[in-house]
């Protein structure tokens, strides 16, 4: 027998090393490569004894995407309007953020409905599971519970049974046999991911596989997971309010970067309306609100602000739900092209809901609640802000502008503030085409 070929992996990027490293070169995180042992393939080496086929495109008939409706509206939405049958979605988000707590409540409704649901659990017993049901009101379900660690045993579950759907309840706590490293090593989750697909798309069952987001933010081997994967949701939010945010990163049957908002309540994920994000308490100086474009949806969101003097040498920049070097780049040009002598203060920036902002269209709000913030007077009442800010202190315009407005005006927004002519019924429009014309307005 040869001598064992082993590999280093980066179990954060999974970059590959032959030899082992302190630190990862590509991602920079430290003491994060372990040992594999380079996989043998027992596939003989002149294997295409005629297993394709060559098709005309227009002879392949097309398939219907069957889609299910869980009635959950903002699951369905983020989903791109329900589970599509045979896909494989794989959901994450950081620990306690609510994953395990929506994965059984989707399972428990969908046995309802009279679906086949199997639930394997690599965390907890079957006893906690039932806790947690108890708690979720739903200990009475019909679906199938497994707590096991061994993937072997979730391979033969599932081709021995005709289940609908399958829950992988965490895929970095699942162990195949067949791989020699430990449990949650990028080998294990990468072939586990593969063999998951690989059953749902031959036996067309839904699986759901939930994954474990470390602290910097991304699931144990995300590449390798993400395009396995049919859709990529995650889970953000705003801890200390409950609010939880599903959106899709990635999707293969329908929109990317959908939304859905639930709370967290004392009997699980109940969902909510976008404008239960919305401090009722206006008009406060540093509060600003924008129309945010995700997905296909349009909605209201609230940044707010607070400038202070600087009592280091160093101006601290400090946001949350908004790019650090994007709000630099807007408080530089507050104080370069509206003259705004913000260089030797403090900013902290914050997106109510814990909602992440990655819009151009909301720079316009950030500069306004900015300079409220800064000049210590509020906003004009009922007003919204939206236009992307340039290099050189001009607004431009953005996309979809009439739908926001109509979205605003649902809210009973009154005035827009925003560049170009607008000349939309039962709105004020202002119009600001550079930093200093929104300056002036305030
Ligand atoms: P969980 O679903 O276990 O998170 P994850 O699987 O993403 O790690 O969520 C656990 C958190 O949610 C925990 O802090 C308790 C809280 N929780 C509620 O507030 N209400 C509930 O009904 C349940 C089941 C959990
Ligand atoms: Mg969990």
């Amino acid at each position: 027998m040869g001598k064992i070929k082993t590999y280093f992996v980066c179990n954060q990027c999974g970059a590959t090393s032959p030899k082992w490293v302190g630190k990862c070169p590509e991602c920079g995180s430290w003491n994060s490569f372990t040992e594999e042992i380079t996989e043998k393939s027992n596939q003989p080496q002149n294997s295409t004894s005629k297993n394709y086929q060559i098709l005309k495109l227009r002879d392949i008939k097309g398939v219907e995407v069957d889609r299910f409706s869980t009635n959950i509206k903002e699951f369905d939405q983020v989903l791109g309007g329900g589970i599509v049958k045979g896909s494989v979605v794989l959901i994450g988000g950081e620990p306690g953020i609510g994953k395990s707590t929506i994965m059984l409540q989707i399972a428990s409704l969908l046995s309802r409905f009279n679906k086949k649901v199997v639930y394997f659990s690599g965390e907890e017993s079957t006893s906690q599971i039932k806790i947690r049901a108890s708690r979720l009101e739903i200990e009475e379900s019909d679906m199938d519970v497994i707590s096991t660690n061994s993937y072997e045993s979730v391979d033969e579950v599932l081709r021995n049974n005709s289940y609908d759907y399958a829950i992988i309840d965490s895929i970095q706590t699942f162990y195949s046999a067949e791989i020699n490293s430990a449990a949650g090593t990028i080998s294990q989750i990468k072939n586990i991911t593969h063999s998951l697909v690989e059953i749902a798309k031959s036996l067309g069952i839904t699986v759901f596989i939930v994954g474990q987001v470390t602290k910097e933010g991304s699931i144990a081997g995300p590449k390798v997971l993400e395009h396995l994967v049919d859709t990529v949701l995650y889970f953000e939010g705003d801890y200390n309010r409950g609010i939880r945010i599903l959106r899709s990163v990635k999707n293969r049957f329908g929109p990317t970067n959908e939304v859905g908002f639930f709370e967290m309540q004392d009997k699980g994920l109940k969902e909510i309306s976008y404008k239960e994000l919305l401090n009722s308490t206006n008009n406060l100086p540093g509060r600003a609100l924008t129309s945010v474009m995700e997905g296909t949806r349009i909605f209201l969101v609230e940044v707010e602000s607070l400038v202070t003097q600087t009592f280091f040498n160093f101006s601290k920049r400090n946001a949350n739900g908004f790019d650090t070097n994007r709000l630099q780049m807007l408080s530089a040009i507050l104080e370069k092209k509206g003259g705004l002598n913000i260089g030797n203060h403090d900013i902290y920036l914050n997106v109510a809901g814990g909602l992440k902002i990655n819009e151009p269209a909301a720079d316009l709000a950030i500069c306004a609640s900015l300079i409220s913030a800064y000049k210590n007077k509020p906003l004009p009442e009922s007003s919204i802000f939206i236009g992307e800010v340039s290099l050189t202190g001009e607004i431009r315009n953005i996309s979809n502008t009439k739908s926001r407005i109509s979205e605003a005006l649902k809210l009973g927004i009154k005035n827009v503030y925003a560049p170009g002519n607008l000349d939309e019924k039962g709105i004020e429009s202002f119009r600001v085409d550079n930093i200093f014309s929104l300056i002036n307005y305030i």
